[in-house]
C-alpha cells in the first residue's frame, strides 16, 4: 500500500517539484507553531506560569489549535506521500505521530475539566492538581513530537 502511495501522481508532485515539499513543509511548520503555541502556553498557565492570565481564556483558543492541527494533518499526509515507505518504518517518525495523538486526546480531555473548573469557580478559575499532572503530559507530548519530528530527517 505504501508503495502505492508513493506512486501516485500526487506523491511524485510533491517529491520531484521544486516549490512543492519546502512549500508544505512550511506550512508545517505554521501549523506546529498555532496548535503547539496554543497547547504548551495553555499547559504552562495550568501548571501555575503566568498567573496573570485567566485560563478560562484558553478554551475559545482551542478552536483555532484545531485549525493548526487540521494545517498539519493535511501537509503532513502530503509530505508523508513522497517518501511514505522510509516514513512509515522511521522511529522518529512513528514517535511522532504517537506524541501526536497523545497530545491531541489530552487537549480534549483538558478542555472538558478546564470548561468544568472554570464553571464550578467563583473568583478565578482553581485548577485541580488532577489536571495539572494531564497539563504536564501534555506538555511533554507535544515536546516529544517536536523532537521527533526534528529527528526525521536525520535518524
Ligand atoms: C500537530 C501535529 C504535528 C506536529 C506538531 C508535527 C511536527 C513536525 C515537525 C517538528 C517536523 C520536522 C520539521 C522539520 O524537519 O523542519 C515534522 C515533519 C514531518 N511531519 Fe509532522 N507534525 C504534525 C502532524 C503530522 C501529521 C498528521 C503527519 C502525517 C501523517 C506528519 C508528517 C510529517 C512528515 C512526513 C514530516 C517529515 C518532513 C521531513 O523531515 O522531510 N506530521 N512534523
Amino acid at each position: 500500500m505504501f508503495e502505492w502511495l508513493e506512486s501516485t501522481s500526487v506523491a511524485i508532485w510533491v517529491g520531484e517539484s521544486l516549490w512543492a515539499y519546502p512549500s508544505l513543509l512550511s506550512l508545517h511548520i505554521v501549523g506546529l507553531a498555532v496548535v503547539v503555541g496554543i497547547f504548551s502556553m495553555r499547559d504552562m498557565r495550568l501548571l501555575g506560569l503566568f498567573p496573570g492570565i485567566e485560563p478560562a481564556a484558553f478554551l475559545p483558543l482551542s478552536k483555532l489549535a484545531v485549525i493548526g492541527f487540521i494545517i498539519n494533518a493535511i501537509s503532513g499526509m502530503l509530505l508523508f506521500t513522497s517518501q511514505a515507505v522510509t516514513f512509515v518504518n522511521s522511529t522518529p517518525f512513528l514517535s511522532k505521530i504517537s506524541c501526536v495523538i497523545a497530545g491531541m486526546v489530552l487537549a480534549g480531555i483538558i478542555q472538558s475539566r478546564l470548561r468544568g473548573e472554570v464553571a464550578i469557580s467563583k473568583a478565578g478559575t482553581t485548577v485541580s492538581g488532577s489536571t495539572k499532572l494531564i497539563a504536564l503530559a501534555s506538555l511533554a507530548t507535544w515536546v516529544g513530537a517536536i523532537v521527533a519530528g526534528r529527528l526525521i530527517a536525520y535518524i
